[in-house]
């Protein structure tokens, strides 16, 4: 065996990121942090590297650049350009319907029924999914509560918002493949998909029903900034998106989330987000379940 080869070869992984075919300094990973910190709340740590490395390289290649000092003073110089395709490659967006089902049967049995009888009056009732991504969310909560008011006819609204315009425009499309739909409910498929767009079954595609599109409007909001809804929310689901921002940046937004719900609202956050220690304005009534109390 020559002494060559079994000198273990640096895989590109391994390679220090500012030694690689597209080199980024340490001096730029900051420059990233900060931009990311300061455009989306998303705080990126050590362990956020390669992933990072990689997402933005897509980007350096498709703008023919050759190293992260030179985007990122691009970046800097051309924010209306260049800055959504940033946030968009920066941003997680992992979700799935009925993603943490025990939510949905909260909802289903608790939740709706409330509201059913509580706003008997106006037939009034909006919720928010914010940090929607790709719509498995929305659309979740949608045809959970489509279920719960049967043929009645409701003033019934879901807002979707998200600060990644890709997803967005995926979420509004609502066009999803047979793997994403997976598990769920088969009679939930047949109520509120349509069609089978397709030649294979790899991706094979169904597409939300129009009736059940028509109760969800998806918009592009920052959640760090200027909120435009006039009117409040009965229910807020913002889950799996504080795991990215500061301590800080949690309050101030759960603090926002108390005042533009209803008195008694609810809040849903994610399997690994805890309000302890971030806001006092809500009860636990539920595994990662707040009533609003003040
Ligand atoms: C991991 S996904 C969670 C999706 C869904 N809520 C769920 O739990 O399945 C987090 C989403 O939050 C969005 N997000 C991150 N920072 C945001 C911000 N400052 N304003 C609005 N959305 C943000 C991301 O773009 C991403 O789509």
């Amino acid at each position: 065996m020559s002494t060559m080869s079994a000198i273990k070869q640096p895989g590109k992984s391994e390679r220090p990121f500012a030694e690689r075919e597209f080199p980024m300094t340490d001096k730029d990973f900051d420059r990233i942090k900060l931009l990311a910190k300061q455009r989306s709340g998303i705080e990126l740590g050590e362990h956020k590297k390669e992933m990072i490395y990689s997402r933005i390289v897509r980007r350096i290649r498709a703008l023919g650049m050759t190293d992260f000092s030179r985007y990122l003073q691009y970046l800097e110089e051309n924010p209306n350009a260049e800055l959504t395709n940033f946030i968009n490659a920066i941003t997680t967006n992992l979700t799935s319907f009925f993603r943490e089902s025990h939510h949905f049967d909260f909802l289903r049995q608790t939740v709706f029924p409330e509201l059913l009888q509580k706003k008997k009056g106006s037939h009034r009732i909006r919720i928010w999914s914010a940090g929607c991504s790709t719509g498995e969310e929305p659309y979740s909560i949608a045809m959970t509560l489509q279920d719960c008011l049967g043929r009645e006819r409701w003033d019934a609204r879901v807002l979707a918002t998200d600060l990644d315009t890709n997803v967005l425009a995926h979420g509004r499309a609502g066009v999803y493949s047979k793997e994403r739909i997976g598990n769920m409910d088969p009679q939930l498929v047949k109520k509120y998909f349509i069609g089978g767009s397709a030649q294979t079954a790899e991706n094979e595609a169904l597409e939300i029903r129009d009736t059940l599109k028509s109760l969800i409007k998806f918009n592009h909001l920052n959640l760090l900034g200027e909120w435009p809804m006039k009117g409040k929310f009965d229910v807020i689901f913002c889950r799996n998106v504080v795991i990215y921002f500061s301590k800080d940046t949690q309050r101030e937004l759960f603090d926002r989330y108390a005042s533009i719900l209803e008195p008694n609202g609810y809040l849903f956050i994610g399997h690994s987000e805890s309000l302890h220690g971030v806001s006092q304005r809500f009860e636990s009534v539920g595994r990662t379940i707040y009533r609003k109390v003040k």
